[in-house]
């Protein structure tokens, strides 16, 4: 992988997924031990954030110290892409100073433009969240994982490396607010080579039966403000609280991208509770991301 874009959980196949994945578990196994490799020294990573980060932020730098290597964060404010500068030109003067660029925008298209010279996918997330399940079942491969709310670029990722995997993902949306065609024919595709499934759905309910995993993340993203209201009456039904999940397994675990929307997509009672890994997959952020930088680095 060294030396590739990582813009789509598409950019690895199965078995580099697999290979990331046991690297990140291996990299949190031995760091809790305290030992700590430092394969990045003398690595520099730009972080170009048009949009404010808690877990990204944190993690990425975080990442960068541990493997020995250093982070440069950029705000709006330093770069404030396309009216100061094309995404291109910024791109060309920091392969200059840096090894790396990890990059969260507005639009895809931008991250498209500095890996050449929409926010779509959020990549790192889904690769946290399938340690998190792995470490959690023991394997990924048949393994039921429930999307409750927005069809949004956290789900696209997941999708794409769930059904890879051999996942069964079930998607209840509202129709309004579903996965593009494009997303469901690949991830439809992937599930068919790997034995997994892509189901769909507008009924919360009947999508946490069987779930193993119930996953959730706030209806209104960022850059969506405007249609907020719109979005409260329409996911009304699909918030994740304990009727909900009275639906489900007993062994069902619940899941959050983060930062929660507290009262509206998920109750206080069941993130705060019991099922939730939500925290876990936060820490897997640093872990896995380690694990990609090692690599691409
Ligand atoms: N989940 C996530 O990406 O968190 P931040 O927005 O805080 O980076």
């Amino acid at each position: 992988m060294r030396g590739r874009d990582f813009l789509s959980v598409r950019d690895l196949n199965p078995e580099e997924l697999h290979r990331l994945l046991e690297r990140a578990a291996d990299l949190k196994t031995r760091g809790k031990a305290g030992d700590r490799p430092t394969p990045l020294r003398g690595k520099v990573l730009a972080l170009v954030f048009e949009k404010p980060s808690l877990r990204t932020r944190t993690t990425f730098e975080t990442g960068m110290f541990q493997l020995g290597g250093h982070a440069v964060y950029l705000g709006p404010h330093d770069i404030q892409m396309g009216s100061r500068e094309i995404p291109a030109d910024v791109a060309r003067n920091l392969e200059r100073w840096v090894d790396g660029i990890a990059a969260r925008t507005f639009a895809h298209g931008t991250v498209e433009a500095l890996a050449e010279h929409a926010d779509r996918e959020h990549p790192c997330q889904a690769l946290a969240a399938l340690l998190t399940i792995q470490e959690r079942f023991g394997r990924l491969k048949g393994i039921r994982l429930a999307w409750v709310g927005d069809g949004n670029n956290v789900l696209r990722s997941l999708v794409y490396g769930g059904t890879a995997l051999g996942m069964v993902v079930t998607v209840a949306t509202p129709k309004e607010y579903g996965l593009d065609a494009e997303t469901i024919r690949q991830g439809r595709s992937l599930a068919a080579g790997a034995g997994g499934a892509l189901e769909l759905s507008d009924d919360p309910a009947a999508a946490v039966r069987d779930a193993d995993v119930v996953y959730t993340d706030v209806w209104t993203s960022m850059g969506q403000e405007a249609t907020a209201a719109a979005r409260r009456r329409a996911f009304t039904r699909y918030q994740v609280n304990a009727a909900l999940l009275a639906h489900a397994p007993a062994h069902a675990v619940v899941t959050h991208c983060l930062p929660a929307h507290r009262g509206e997509e998920i109750t206080d009672e069941i993130l705060d509770g019991p099922r939730s890994v939500a925290l876990d997959e936060a820490e897997n952020r640093l872990h896995t991301q380690k694990a990609l930088l090692a690599e691409v680095l």
